[in-house]
């Protein structure tokens, strides 16, 4: 076991979707290779009063193993340091009773205990169960002790930018900005940690990275899957799914300055200053310079005959930063494509490329330069197992308080500045909405 400070790790909405497919498959792998703190207990809340073999016993708990099969006995150890507590998370009164079983279980274990909240619930909730946790003292730590209690918070933050202002506000009267994790799972897939790695040690690359030697950057995270029947997804669509978040981030670190320090504060600095000189993306040039497509079906899938919400965003923009003032930057993504593929391509003025490739088979690659480092697998990481899913990473970093892979509230609002102008002209329908086919080559979409 590792030497973690003693942790309460409570995931509000343990039936749901992201827990049973991420989360607790992160914990089990967490637990099987020793990572997890000495002394945990991991509290899941639900409406319902549930069994916790019962529940456990419909969860595919082992899919991250090879073989998809569990070990039993460290399922018994993960089931050992399971508890379900029924929470109605718009009850007032049930943050009382958590508190109440929090402090029992201090008791029980003679100490202080750092606690994590996961919100793994819809997101229209955050803002009233983070309001419960404060009005029931649940953000303050344990009264006679240290401990520290944070908030870990998956994406969406907000639907624009008015709506994530007020989040970030609403919750920044009840915790402040260093107890508060969002997540971007983007952040901690290797190859994404690997570009900043690249950069360091590349310091050919590094002392020409910019509009001199780079002509285009273009970042891309396309999907074979459709949306699944997700209906929330009408409410979103692609350019907030993905642009405003997991690839303004990918953007951000390949093109900011490299941190100062090896720090968390500095790295967000980098990226915070990069973001904000991004600025807002030039009305002006939305009907010029995006595409939005929907595919052929998505409408009948999500039951909504009308909808104009984008499977397919993509945007080109030449940023008002000096150092990248001659360089096209690129954006796609989408759902419903020929195949799975997110990479970042960095095309230098001599016609070769650096690609970061993430998913699939991760890998950095530089055109006819063998001399360029591109194996970072011997770097020493918390979780460092070949394979390791983004999840372990992002929950054993809350667990540890290290805040460096997730999104500061500065990047998020920068991200949503960004964007705000194209969500405005495609809400007035000044770009055409292209339908596709399933299974389509972007090609077809959008030819940069
Ligand atoms: C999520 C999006 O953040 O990322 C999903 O909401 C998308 O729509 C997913 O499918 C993609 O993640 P990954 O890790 O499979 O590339």
């Amino acid at each position: 076991m590792s030497n973690l400070d003693p942790t309460q790790l409570v995931i509000f909405g343990i039936t749901g979707d992201l827990s049973r497919r991420y989360l607790l498959p992160a914990l089990y792998h967490l637990c099987k290779d020793g990572l997890l703190p000495e002394q945990l207990v991991i509290i899941g809340t639900s409406r319902q009063a549930l069994d916790l073999d019962d529940f456990l016993g419909h969860v595919e708990v082992c899919v991250l193993e090879q073989d998809k099969v569990c070990d039993p006995e460290v399922l018994n150890q993960l089931r050992a340091l399971m508890r379900l507590v029924q929470l109605d998370p718009t009850n007032p009164e049930d943050y009382h009773k958590l508190k109440l079983t929090l402090d029992s279980v201090e008791d029980e274990f003679g100490t202080c205990m750092n606690r994590l909240y996961y919100l793994s619930i819809p997101p229209q909730l955050y803002a009233q169960v983070i309001q419960h946790l404060g009005e029931a003292e649940l953000n303050a730590s344990c009264a006679h002790g240290n401990a520290l209690t944070r908030l870990v918070v998956e994406k969406p933050f907000g639907y624009d930018t008015p709506s994530a202002q007020e989040l970030i506000d609403r919750t920044g009267q009840w915790f402040g900005e260093h107890q508060v994790f969002r997540i971007d799972h983007y952040l901690a897939k290797e190859t994404v940690q690997d570009v900043l790695l690249f950069r360091q040690h590349n310091q050919s690359y590094e002392t020409c990275w910019n509009s001199a030697t780079i002509a285009s950057i273009d970042i891309v995270a396309y999907e074979h899957l459709d949306v699944q029947g997700r209906s929330f997804y009408d409410e979103i669509g692609a350019l907030r799914d993905l642009i405003q978040s997991h690839l303004l981030q990918l953007l951000a670190l390949t093109t900011m300055e490299l941190p100062e320090k090896d720090s968390s504060d500095s790295f967000h600095a980098s990226k915070e200053q990069l973001l904000a000189a991004l600025g807002a993306f030039p009305a002006d040039q939305v009907a010029t310079h995006t595409t939005r497509g929907q595919y052929i079906g998505y409408r009948d899938e999500v039951g909504n005959a009308d909808s104009m919400t984008d499977t397919f965003a993509a945007l080109e923009l030449t940023p008002p930063i000096p150092r990248w003032k001659n360089t096209t930057f690129r954006i796609a993504t989408g759902k419903a494509l020929d195949a799975k593929r997110t990479e970042i391509k960095v095309t230098l003025t001599d016609g070769r490329a650096v690609h970061f490739r993430i998913q699939p088979e991760p890998r950095i690659a530089v055109d006819n330069d063998p001399s360029a480092v591109t194996d970072f697998s011997g770097v020493e990481r918390p979780v460092n197992h070949p394979g390791a899913d983004a999840y372990e990473r992002v929950l054993i970093d809350a667990i540890r308080g290290d805040q460096t892979l997730f999104a500061s509230s500065r990047e998020v609002m920068a991200c949503w500045h960004f964007v705000q102008p194209i969500l405005d002209e495609w809400a007035k329908n000044a770009v055409a909405l292209q339908p596709y086919e399933k299974g389509s080559d972007p090609i077809h979409i959008w030819r940069p």
